[in-house]
Parts: structure tokens; C-alpha cells; sequence
């Protein structure tokens, strides 16, 4: 059903405007309590099997949404109704910013991939911690990430994700400082460990000071080393991060400027993870983004180490229930291996 009104009328529009047009249905969604609850029963992972535990906070089910999506945290609690475990909004950054101009998203249909420049566009640290501030109506997991302003020199760079940590750490379950994606100049800079170190070393010091310590992660880029994977991967460990998140998408592509994600990363995703799992074993949480299209991706992430996939790309071609539908067919697999919790899914492959 859903195949048929992508191919029939979604793809007629400009991705852009298809995406905005979803995050304000997904926003008016949230402002409606009862069906948000209705649909929230109907769609969200409720099996205690499914239950997994990272960095102290409990997620109803392994898979989540993706950074990019939700990039004002302005509909949370509509995804979450959808049947994702949690959410990662933004890339939010201390200063609002229109992004890059337009088109600046785009669909390759036939490879199920997106590629995208958006540059983070969005209202900036203070909006985004107004509209996390408000109460939920439904349980959701939110992780926040943030990143630099653009107009922010490389030599400031610290001081402005430490101006947005203070403003979203409070209201976030985690955080993430995004070092990966392509489309702020010299952003992916940031992942040299001369550079990482100090960055992460003075968000950290935000994340501890709050009342409740936030968890604090980081997000990789696929097109790394594999020695610079272990080199962030050694940090990571030496700082006491609490995980990884791997990965955002690739520039290694022919197409439009810009990150290539879906299923063309798949591969160098999977890569990665195992990568740092062979480096960290369970030191850190990871956490796998990259291709995951169906039950059978999560499921192998989670054995390769992963605590937590997130996708993206996968629900904008499987559909508004695709989270919810994988979900089920994951308590389905756990049963079926005599397992009683996805938990001891993971890092099976890893042992072995
Ligand atoms: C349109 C779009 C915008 C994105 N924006 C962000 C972003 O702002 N911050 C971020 O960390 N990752 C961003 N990503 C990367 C995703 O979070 C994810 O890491 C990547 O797309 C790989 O997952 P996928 O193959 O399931 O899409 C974006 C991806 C897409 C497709």
C-alpha cells in the first residue's frame, strides 16, 4: 500500500517539501492526546523481550529514528507513536541557521539511498530546548545531537558546542556531539583525535554537571581509516564517553554533493561496527546507523555489538509503520531462538 503512494504521489513531490509536510502532520499529531495514546498503544514496542538498557536509560525496543529527521524537535512523541524506541533530534545547533539552498535532498529511488546537503538547518539551541521542555504525553526516548554553527571558525569550535550542551542537556535522555556530517565545511575535522579530545573533553564536563549525569556519545563518519575508527574508538574509551554512534553517511559517491545514506552504506556500516566492537568489546554502547532496511539488519547489528540501531533512510521507502512492523518481527526472532530478551542478542556474533 504504502509502495503505491510513494510511487504514485509521493515521489511527484519534491522530497524537501514532502519532508516538512510530514514533520507539521507529525507535530499536529503530537497535540492531539488521544489519538497520539491510541496510536501510540497500537504501534509502539510494548514487549518486555524487546527491552534493552543503555547508559542507564531504558529503551522499549533496539531500533530508533535517526538523527536529521526531527531536526527542531518539534514531533518526538508522534514518531514514537509510530513505533521507534526512541529519537535523535536535530543536528541542533547553539545558533539557528537556514542550512543550504534548496534543492538540497534528494531520492535515488532505484538504490533506496538519499542523498542530502540540508547543512543543518535549524532554529537553534534555545528553540529546540522550548519545545523539549514541554511535557510528554507519551513515553519516548529522546537523544539530542548537536553540532557547530556554521559561521563558527574551527578555533571556536568548543565554545559553541559547549553553548548548546548547557541548553539541551538537561532536557536530553543523551546527547551526541555530531563530528561527521559532510555538509558543514571542516566539521569532519573534528574527529582528529587532537581535536576530539578537547571538544569531547569540555562537553563531557557539561553532560557530568547535570543533575541526573547525561550520557554522552559521539557520531562517526563511515569514510574514516579504519585506523582513525580505532583511534576515536580509543578516546571514546579513555575520556569514558558512554558510545559510539556509527555511522553518518558517506561522501564516497558519484552523485550530488553531498552524504549518500541507505542501502548503498549498509556494508561499510556493518564494517565499522564490527570494527569497534573488536576494539571496545562492551566498554561502550554502540550504537549502528547506516542501510538498516528490515528485521534482518537490526538483527544482525545487534549481534555484531550494536545495543541500539537507528535508521533513517529505510522509513522513508518502508513506511510511517515500518519501525513498528520491524519491531514485531524482532519478538517474533527472539522467541523463535529461545531467547526471553533481545539483550542476549547482542554481541552474539562478536563472541563467536
Ligand atoms: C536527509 C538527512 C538528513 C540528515 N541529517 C543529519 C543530521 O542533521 N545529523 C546527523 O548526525 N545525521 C544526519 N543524517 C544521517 C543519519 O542520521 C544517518 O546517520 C544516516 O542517514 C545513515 O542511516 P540511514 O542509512 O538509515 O539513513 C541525515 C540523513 C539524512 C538522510
Amino acid at each position: 500500500m504504502y509502495r503505491l503512494v510513494f510511487t504514485q504521489v509521493l515521489r511527484r513531490f519534491d522530497a524537501e517539501a514532502v519532508h516538512h509536510f510530514t514533520v507539521s502532520a507529525l507535530a499536529l499529531l503530537a497535540r492531539l492526546p488521544l489519538l497520539k495514546r491510541l496510536l501510540h498503544r497500537a504501534f509502539a514496542p510494548h514487549d518486555p523481550a524487546l527491552r534493552v538498557t543503555a547508559f542507564g536509560v531504558h529503551f522499549p525496543g533496539p531500533l530508533g529514528l535517526a538523527a536529521g529527521f526531527d531536526k527542531d524537535a518539534a514531533c518526538a512523541e508522534g514518531i514514537a507513536a509510530l513505533g521507534f524506541g526512541h529519537v535523535e533530534v536535530g543536528t541542533i545547533t547553539a545558533h539557528g541557521q537556514p542550512g543550504n539552498p534548496r534543492p538540497r535532498l534528494f531520492r535515488l529511488v532505484r538504490e533506496r539511498a538519499l542523498i542530502n546537503r540540508m547543512g543543518f538547518n535549524n532554529a537553534g539551541a534555545a528553540a529546540a530546548a522550548r519545545r523539549l521542555r514541554r511535557t510528554r504525553g507519551v513515553p519516548v526516548v529522546v537523544g539530542v545531537n548537536i553540532g557547530k554553527t556554521k559561521v563558527v571558525p574551527e578555533s571556536e569550535a568548543v565554545a559553541d558546542y559547549v553553548t548548546a550542551a548547557k541548553e539541551l542537556a538537561p532536557m536530553a535522555d543523551y546527547l551526541v556531539v555530531n563530528v561527521s556530517s559532510p555538509n558543514t565545511p571542516g566539521l569532519r575535522n573534528l574527529q582528529a583525535v587532537a581535536l576530539l579530545r578537547p571538544l569531547l573533553t569540555a562537553v563531557k564536563e557539561v553532560a557530568d554537571s547535570m543533575p541526573r549525569r547525561t550520557p554522552l556519545l559521539v557520531k562517526i563518519a563511515p569514510d574514516l581509516a579504519d585506523e582513525d575508527v580505532d583511534a576515536v574508538a580509543d578516546l571514546a574509551v579513555e575520556l569514558g564517553l558512554d558510545g559510539i554512534i556509527a555511522t553518518n553517511t558517506t561522501i564516497r559517491h558519484g552523485g550530488e554533493t553531498g552524504g549518500l545514506s541507505g542501502r548503498p552504506l549498509k556494508a561499510r556500516s556493518l564494517e565499522v561496527l564490527r570494527r569497534l566492537r573488536a576494539r571496545v568489546g562492551d566498554r561502550l554502547t554502540l550504537v549502528s546507523a547506516g542501510g538498516v532496511e528490515d528485521a534482518d539488519d537490526v538483527w544482525e547489528r545487534l549481534l555484531a555489538g550494536a545495543t541500539l540501531v537507528q535508521g533513517y533512510t529505510g522509513w522513508i521507502y518502508g513506511g510511517p509503520l515500518w519501525a513498528s512492523r520491524i519491531h514485531r518481527q524482532l519478538s517474533r526472532r527472539v522467541r523463535r531462538h529461545g531467547m526471553t530478551s533481545i539483550a542476549d542478542a547482542i554481541g552474539r556474533s562478536a563472541r563467536d
